[in-house]
């Protein structure tokens, strides 16, 4: 496991009090920023069931897995409840935090219930497996949770929003980095490892969210998210990243999601590839 004092040291409740509020409300937000943040939030508020499913596990009782847990649900809370007040104060009619949790729970019992009862399953047969996959599986979605607050921050027009957006990414990096680096040391065990892990990615995958969202709800979300061809580009980085890890050697799992969701969008959304780019290049080159 990573070491996890660099991260105890690190945590902190996202910083939201302090911002200007008067000015962002002089700014508000478009319908398409409202709809993002909502999702987000509705996301970021689910961040304690799952903790809560992979905590009663016997697998999980590490002490620095616990640590980490504890710091990112504590994380995480404070980013639901920081759109949660700026959406409010640009008069965006949105429930409590804390409601919002217990309702997107409720409205998506039967496929979160299918997803621990997969979860449970793993980890009572290939405990060792499922702890990597765990790992693995939070590496790509905190870095794309990264990457979809960035590309907020730098679109918007209000500044607030834009300041907002970059201080939670900067959590959800950091997060990532231990979910990476904790993903790294599990797959690095043996070949049996890397392969369950490998083709549950493969048989899947899909971007957080899946649990209590519909597949066009999501689709919906990554389109708006990273319009055009952006989300090409963000799913390249993601899979060069993760093709750097034990076992995962030409990774294209997050690319060819993006080229499947292109279905479940209405038709003026969908945007094709154009052949022969190399879009984890260009996100580079665009920073
Ligand atoms: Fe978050
Ligand atoms: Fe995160």
């Amino acid at each position: 496991m990573p070491d996890v004092a660099h991260h105890l040291e690190l945590s902190h409740k996202l910083a939201y009090d302090d911002l200007d509020w008067a000015l962002a409300r002089d700014h508000g937000v478009t319908d398409v920023e409202a709809a993002s943040l909502e999702y987000f939030a509705d996301i970021e508020s689910q961040t304690v069931y799952y903790m809560l499913e992979v905590a009663k596990l016997e697998v999980a009782r590490d002490p620095e897995l616990l640590s980490f847990l504890t710091i990112w649900n504590y994380e995480e809370l404070f980013h639901a409840q920081a759109i949660t007040r700026l959406l409010r104060e640009v008069g965006r009619e949105v429930p409590p935090a804390p409601e919002r949790s217990t309702a997107v729970r409720g409205a998506a019992q039967l496929r979160a219930r299918l997803e621990d009862l997969f979860q449970v399953s793993l980890a009572r047969t290939m405990p060792r497996s499922f702890v990597a996959l765990w790992q693995a599986w939070g590496a790509t979605q905190e870095l794309i949770t990264a990457h979809a607050y960035e590309e907020l921050g730098r679109r918007t027009a209000n500044p607030v929003l834009a300041e907002l957006c970059r201080r939670i990414a900067k959590q959800e990096r950091r997060h990532f980095a231990w979910y990476y680096e904790a993903a790294r040391e599990r797959l690095a065990v043996g070949t049996v490892v890397q392969r369950v892990v490998r083709a549950v990615f493969e048989f899947n995958w899909t971007p957080v969210g899946s649990g209590v969202k519909s597949p066009e709800e999501v689709a919906a979300q990554v389109a708006r998210m990273f319009p055009g061809e952006r989300i090409f580009e963000v799913m390249a980085v993601c899979d060069r990243r993760m093709s750097q890890l034990p076992g995962f050697a030409g990774f294209t799992v997050c690319s060819r999601y993006a080229d499947r969701v292109q279905a479940l969008l209405p038709p003026e959304a969908r945007v094709a590839r154009r052949a022969g780019a190399d879009y984890g290049d260009e996100l580079a080159a665009a920073g």
